[in-house]
């Protein structure tokens, strides 16, 4: 009974949590969430930090992800716009994200508006890229990695671009903050994201 209790609760508790995303987002959040997946539900962002991220996006259609993890993130931002494309990178592969995206459901296209791309976030794009409109860094979280990989981007950026740092001002992440400062970057903090606007 107790448990049963709990467990509702917990529903409620995810349900409220979702809130803040646009619908279709917050349908796939529901669903991935109530997996039990516990590398995904620990690494990918939050509901409030996906929030703010989408927020950030808008309409900007080309976006590059750097660390895809269980591709959580690459699928919010794919099912919010139908007109967005999202290249991540990743040198590991997760096979559950396979699972993920087809949980998205074909009828946004979203599985072919995700590029995975199993390589470094410091590869930098391929020939015939189009310039990423936003560039979403989430792969290590340390210094010298957050260095590396806007250092790989930021000569193809396209001229609008914002660039977005997961876990700034984490506790358990100083590197981003610490190459935020190291690289100067003009922007500010937002919910747990650190944004730079074009240069
Ligand atoms: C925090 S998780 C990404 C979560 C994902 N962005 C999301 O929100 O669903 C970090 C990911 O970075 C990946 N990673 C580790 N080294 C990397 C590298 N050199 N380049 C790109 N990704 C890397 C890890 O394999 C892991 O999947």
């Amino acid at each position: 009974m107790a448990r049963a209790g709990a467990a509702v609760r917990g529903e409620l508790r995810l349900m409220l949590s979702l809130r803040v995303l646009p619908a279709r987002v917050a349908r796939f959040c529901w669903r991935a969430r109530r997996s039990g997946d516990r590398f995904s539900l620990d690494s990918a962002a939050r509901p409030p930090e996906l929030a703010e991220l989408l927020a950030l996006a808008g309409d900007r259609t080309t976006v590059v992800e750097l660390g895809t993890g269980t591709a959580w993130s690459a699928i919010a931002m794919a099912l919010d716009r139908r007109a967005r494309r999202v290249i991540s990178y990743d040198p590991c592969v997760r096979l559950e994200r396979d699972a993920y995206l087809e949980l998205a459901g074909a009828g946004a296209g979203v599985r072919e508006r995700i590029e995975l791309r199993e390589e470094s976030d410091s590869a930098g794009p391929r020939a015939g890229d189009p310039p990423p409109a936003l560039l979403f860094i989430d792969s290590p979280h340390d210094r010298e990695s957050v260095l590396t990989a806007f250092n790989a981007w930021r000569d193809v950026l396209a001229l609008e671009a914002i660039v977005v740092f997961h876990g700034y001002g984490h506790p358990g992440y100083p590197g981003v903050s610490e190459a935020v400062s190291e690289l100067r970057l003009s922007g500010r903090e937002t919910g747990g994201l650190f944004v730079r606007w074009a240069p």
